[in-house]
């Protein structure tokens, strides 16, 4: 579904990632995993669009879209939920939702709401049965939620634009433990549902658990890659991402 192949990516003349080769079968969560500077948020903003490879080709269903600008890349079916989430603070939840599905509008695709309501209505009653609490804050502004529910907001935005892709940026960070496993068996729901998903995290253990296939970066180049279980068992990832 997603192929990234010998992708090079560079901040000014600082190469951040460095030959990346990497991919996502439709139907797989695939995490990303790896230490602080790995190059493993460059690696998402390149895939959305954010930023551009100077070397290297990103496909998606077979379609190149390295060179296509963002809303491009979300009308064709991918959405990322950015790290620190990054909601909006000073509008509501129903307002952040319905940016979601403005950010699709702008590509080729039209807004969900231009075919009636009704796609919209449906795809906000998706997010409101996967959050119950976003439902209930829907007049509340973003600012005012607690962190877990900021990025419960910011997941469910995303999904407003009704991908096939979904790309999460760190979405455990900095959220109580019982949060943490409320989001992660979102994930798993979302998967289980036919949503195709790139995970990128620092709590390997937990991606780890939930993905079928890992990657691990370091200094912007992928090290190591293999099945969920292998890379748990790995006595070198043991060692530097698991605390063991
Ligand atoms: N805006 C930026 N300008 C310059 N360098 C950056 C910028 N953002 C990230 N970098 C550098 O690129 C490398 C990869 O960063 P990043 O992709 O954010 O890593 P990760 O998400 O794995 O922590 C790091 O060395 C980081 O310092
Ligand atoms: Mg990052």
């Amino acid at each position: 579904m997603l192929k990234l192949e010998n992708v090079h990516t560079f901040y000014g003349r600082i190469e951040a990632i460095k030959g990346i080769t990497l991919e996502v079968k439709k139907g797989e969560i695939v995490c990303l995993i790896g230490s602080n500077g790995a190059g493993k948020s460059t690696t998402l903003m390149t895939i959305s669009g954010i930023l551009r490879p100077k070397e290297g080709r990103v496909s998606f269903e077979g379609e190149e879209i390295h060179a296509l600008p963002p809303h491009r890349i979300v009308s064709m079916g991918i959405s990322q939920v950015p790290e620190g989430r990054r909601i909006f603070p000073k509008l509501t939840v129903m307002e952040n939702l319905e940016m979601g599905e403005y950010l699709r509008g702008k590509g080729e695709i039209p807004p969900l709401s231009k075919g009636g309501r009704g796609d919209f209505e449906n795809q906000l009653e998706h997010v409101f049965n996967l959050f119950p609490v976003l439902k209930e804050r829907r007049k509340q502004l973003g600012g005012t939620l607690s962190g877990g529910e900021q990025q419960m907001l910011a997941i469910g935005r995303a999904l407003m634009s009704k991908p096939k892709l979904l790309l999460l940026d760190e979405p455990s960070l900095g959220l109580a433990p019982i949060i943490v496993s409320k989001i992660f068996k979102t994930i798993r729901e979302l998967n289980a549902e036919g949503l195709t998903i790139l995970l990128v995290e620092q709590n390997a253990k937990a991606a780890l658990k939930s993905a079928h296939r890992g990657y691990v970066m370091e200094s912007g180049k992928v090290t190591k890659e293999g099945k969920g279980g292998e890379l748990l068992d790995d006595p070198d990832i043991k060692k530097a991402y698991l605390g063991e």
